[in-house]
């Protein structure tokens, strides 16, 4: 496994938490940034997520996958040998039933899922050890775009970025924009981006995956303050903080925040900071954009990438977008 999560001027990934932490929490309106959602815990509830009845995005990304993967593993594999880049593998799920394809099309690849979570890497290549031992696997912990700066160094063949799970929608417009900018000049004429994306539908239905019945999500959202205690020394009471999702169907973007239940201060050991939070005061912590596929299309553009295919499920206006460099 890769491990590229040091930073080049020595500074350590909990030093980058502190720092981000106390930069977010001293802002007005507070903010949280939701990459920290995902260390042991929070990857394991974000497993328990996926299996939610509410949780519409699993299961319309999988059918979509599962339809159209014969034809997605022969776009991918067209021009020979490539690397098949995940950013934000998480516990690739859905990747395997691309992989499956690829394994049994006898595509010429190697895998490279790429993510911040190294106990979801090493759960991840454990498993595709004993369920796919024929598919050539580097595991990559670390941040998208250090990880595709090393593979533009390390690499050279041809590559297909996966980027599932609607991720782009958790960036703010600008951020989304910079992102796939940033993703298109560490590629190539022949590569390809087969992007997940998360269409515009029924608020209700949106609201209440973001709301389940049995709070695994309010769990999820609750464990970034969790994270805070165990790794930088915070004293939140987590009880006295409640999980708050709102969907704007205006803007087409569902917002999380953690809402203070009472007037009350937090000491945090690792800033040597105490922020007060007023009774009732919200805590930003995500950002969940719906897309028309018009928005798609110009987005792509505005990046450098044009769209080859779109694959969707209509009925549950999920689609994943080929795009390829312009
Ligand atoms: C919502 S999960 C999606 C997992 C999977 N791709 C899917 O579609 O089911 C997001 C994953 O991205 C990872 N992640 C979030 N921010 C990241 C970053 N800046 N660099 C690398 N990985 C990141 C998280 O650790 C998490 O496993």
């Amino acid at each position: 496994m890769i491990e590229l999560s040091r930073k080049e001027d020595g500074t350590s990934d909990t030093e980058v938490f502190a720092k981000d932490v106390a930069h977010g929490l001293s802002q007005e309106p507070k903010s949280l940034p939701s990459r920290y959602f995902y260390d042991a815990a929070g990857s394991k509830l974000f497993q328990g997520i996926m299996a939610l009845p509410e949780y519409y995005l699993t299961r319309c990304e999988f059918k979509v996958l599962t339809e159209n993967r014969e034809e997605m593993a022969r776009q991918f594999a067209a021009n020979g040998f490539f690397h098949l880049i995940d950013l934000g593998a998480g516990d690739a799920m859905k990747t395997k039933v691309l992989l499956r394809e690829l394994s049994q099309q006898k595509s010429a690849f190697d895998y490279v899922p790429v993510d911040i979570s190294g106990t979801a890497m090493s759960q991840l290549r454990d498993s595709l050890q004993q369920e796919m031992p024929s598919v050539d696997v580097q595991a990559v912990v670390g941040e998208y775009f250090p990880a595709l700066e090393w593979l533009q160094d390390n690499k050279a063949a041809r590559k297909v970025v996966l980027f599932l799970g609607s991720n782009i929608g958790n960036f703010k417009a600008d951020e989304s924009k910079r992102f796939l900018q940033r993703v298109c000049s560490n590629l190539s004429k022949a590569d390809k981006l087969l992007m997940g994306i998360d269409l515009r539908k029924d608020p209700d239905v949106v609201l209440s995956a973001y709301n389940d019945a049995s709070g695994v999500t309010a769990e999820f959202n609750l464990n970034l303050l969790r994270r805070i205690n165990r790794e930088l020394g915070g004293n939140f009471n987590v009880d006295q903080f409640q999980h708050y999702p709102i969907y704007n169907p205006h803007e087409g973007v569902m917002r999380s925040f953690l809402v203070s239940k009472e007037d009350q201060d937090v000491y945090i050991q690792s800033t040597g900071q105490t922020f007060h939070f007023d009774a009732w005061e919200a805590v930003h912590t995500e950002n969940s954009h719906k897309y028309t596929l018009q928005q798609v299309y110009e987005l792509g553009k505005a990046c450098g990438f044009s769209v080859e295919t779109v694959f969707q499920d209509k009925a549950c206006r999920f689609a994943d977008v080929l795009f390829t460099v312009d």
